[in-house]
């Protein structure tokens, strides 16, 4: 997804503005681009490809005369207007050369706009909805850049995170968000402006984040900060406490199998402070819910996508058996456009690891607008879901790099056990049994240190399936969102097709499907649902395929009904979810590296999908 950096200060403003894109790698995007200005000119340099292939376009020569510029802008492009290149990357510029912009966000009547611009004699030369906004700028323009930007931004429906530098005024920025991220890195004598905090976290600690409807002029290192109409507006300075160190590899070939060897600690950090031992119970203060508040709760709707949709599905379970409250799982994408039935009572849960996904975004703003009590379980800390709900739970994951998530997928999990716990105690849980449930929660961390000290165990069994062109994963009960996200992992880094299934739905027609060619992973771990699940696995068998298990440490008896078993810690059908799915994660990650695919940043993915 796209990326925005923007620099002012005394540092190298083409090293700056470079290491802000590199950080931003990790998005996912398809081109990229830089715009300097100097003595009243703006320069421009753009390459579609990875931010290196820009970087191999500055030669020391240009380089030499850019780095006399102490402002400048950034972008990396992940197309949606246009197909990825030179003419669509960002930055844009209006024909005179005199503002440019980079913009995240999508403005859906720019088709007009361009008409309306045209007719005035202006001329476009990319197929982006972005191209509009440096046109209308200038339009705008009489002699005040926030003003200008102000004005033409309110003539755009859609959605944006801009910042824009303009020859005229040639120790300004300004930058403006709705509907896409901007934080804006306070630093001394220096500010740098991001549409994430992982570009900002190594030059400053401080930092802003803009709301919708924001808009900001950065001069020098003075901020002002209005919204649209322009009034003045204050925002709180906040505290990033990510170690800059904590985004980099660490030793780790890449940032996914880093992120799944960390997670003993994310999750340690995840129910740290969060459980109360004596009255059997989790703690969870984020949530403001009285104990009044806890019963009245009498329906729960969970809204995600991907795979925190999948942790929204074991957390059904949760909220079912420990809290007896029926919950529903919703697409973010559906809850949206539905219209959703909203009772006093309804409590809705927003999951998002970044807490930018657009439809999850999308999702919150309706049930709050419909008056529900909303809560966000949200790893990034600031990010805009949490700050738009106001109440609800941070993973403490530190940051997920890897576009394939793991990380929050488990300690997502591991929030959703407490919180059910927390209302299930609210109810007619035994302090007894929360009593016991701490205990098994406490010991999720060495469950899954267990799990990746098989690591190199499961990665024999990745490589003699690792050619496979199809897979099935199926599963039941707590493992049935574990197999679905385990097919989600497989196909999402290594393209191979993969499907998760309900275990008693493949004779339902995918059965058909089955052959030699076609494994098939079963979730067989010993907790209730196993003997049914052997059924469907001798099903799978009589049609040839080969059989994975992943299956409870000790159970000779499942060598029976398997090719290959990978082995996971006996533990409640509660816990079992989380180290059970770190297998299958770690599975994918050995399968994609043996067939060589780019696993941190797989081809069409971005890490946060901030568009529809
Ligand atoms: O940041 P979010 O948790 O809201 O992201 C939701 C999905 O886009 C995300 O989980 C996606 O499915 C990942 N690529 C899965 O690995």
């Amino acid at each position: 997804m796209c990326g925005i950096v923007a620099y002012t200060g005394k540092r190298n403003i083409i090293d700056t503005l470079i290491d802000g894109l590199r950080r931003l790698e990790y998005r996912g995007y398809d081109s990229a681009g830089i715009a300097v200005l100097d003595k009243n000119k703006i320069t421009t340099v753009k390459s579609v490809g990875k931010v290196q292939s820009l970087v191999d376009k500055i030669t020391p020569a240009m380089k030499k005369e850019l780095s006399k510029g102490k402002i400048g802008i950034a972008h990396t492009r992940w197309a949606t207007h246009g197909i990825p290149s030179e003419p669509n990357a960002h930055p844009h510029l209006d024909e005179k050369c005199r503002f440019a912009v980079v913009h995240n966000g999508i403005i859906e009547n720019y088709a007009l706009i361009k008409e309306h611009l045209i007719g005035k004699g202006h001329k476009f030369l990319s197929e982006t909805d972005t191209e509009v906004l440096p046109h209308l700028i200038d339009d705008c323009y009489e002699g005040d850049l926030l003003q200008a930007v102000a004005a033409a931004l309110k003539k755009i429906n859609g959605t944006f995170g801009i910042a824009v530098i303009s020859s005229e005024h040639p120790e300004q920025i300004v930058t403006a968000r709705k509907g896409s991220p901007i934080v804006i890195g306070v630093g001394e004598n220096e500010t740098i402006i991001a549409s994430d905090i992982s570009a900002i976290i190594s030059y400053t600690d401080k930092v802003i984040f803009l709301n919708d409807n924001d808009i900001a002029l950065i001069d020098k290192d003075k901020i002002d900060l209005r919204n649209i109409d322009n009034v003045p507006v204050s925002r709180e300075i906040a505290h990033i406490d990510w170690d800059p160190g904590s985004a980099e590899k660490g030793g780790f070939e890449h940032f996914m199998l880093k992120e799944i060897f960390e997670q003993p600690d994310a999750i340690a950090n995840a129910i740290r402070g969060r459980l109360d031992e004596s009255l059997g119970t989790g703690t969870l203060s984020g949530l403001n819910l009285s104990a009044h508040d806890l019963v009245s709760v009498n329906r729960i709707i969970i809204a995600a996508c991907g795979t925190s949709l999948h942790a929204g599905m074991v957390g059904e379970y949760f909220f079912e058996d420990l809290a007896d409250i029926p919950t529903e799982v919703e697409q973010a994408a559906e809850f949206r456009y539905r219209n959703p039935i909203i009772n006093p009572g309804t409590f809705i849960l927003a999951i998002s690891q970044s807490g930018e996904t657009a439809d999850t975004l999308a999702a919150v703003r309706e049930a709050i607008q419909k008056g529900a009590t909303v809560a966000g379980i949200c790893n990034v800390v600031g990010s805009t879901i949490p700050r738009e709900t106001g109440r609800g739970v941070y993973l403490h994951a530190g940051p997920e790099i890897g576009v394939a998530s793991t990380k929050a997928f488990t300690c997502q999990v591991a929030v959703l056990l407490m919180m059910a716990l927390k209302f299930g105690r609210s109810r007619r849980l035994s302090r007894q049994t929360g009593i016991e449930l701490v205990a098994e929660i406490k010991r999720i961390p060495d469950l899954v240190r267990k799990v990746i000290a098989t690591a190199k165990d499961i990665e024999k069994v990745a490589k003699k399936y690792a050619q496979a062109k199809d897979f099935f994963f199926i599963g039941r009960g707590y493992l049935y969102p574990v197999a679905i996200e385990g097919a989600l992992k497989l196909k999402e880094i290594s393209y191979v097709h993969a499907e998760g299934y309900h275990a008693a739905e493949l004779k339902h027609g995918p059965i058909a499907l089955l052959d030699e060619n076609v494994p098939v992973l079963a979730m067989a771990n010993n907790i209730p649902g196993k003997d049914k699940i052997i059924g469907n696995m001798q099903e799978c068998k009589a049609r040839k395929s080969p059989v994975i298990a992943v299956a409870t440490e000790g159970d000779e008896e499942i060598r029976k009904h398997a090719d290959d078993i990978i082995w996971v810690p006996e533990c409640s059908q509660y816990t079992v979810p989380i180290p059970s799915v770190v297998a299958l994660q770690l599975l994918s990650y050995y399968i994609a590296k043996e067939r060589g695919c780019s696993i941190d940043q797989p081809r069409n993915l971005a890490k946060s999908v901030t568009v529809e």
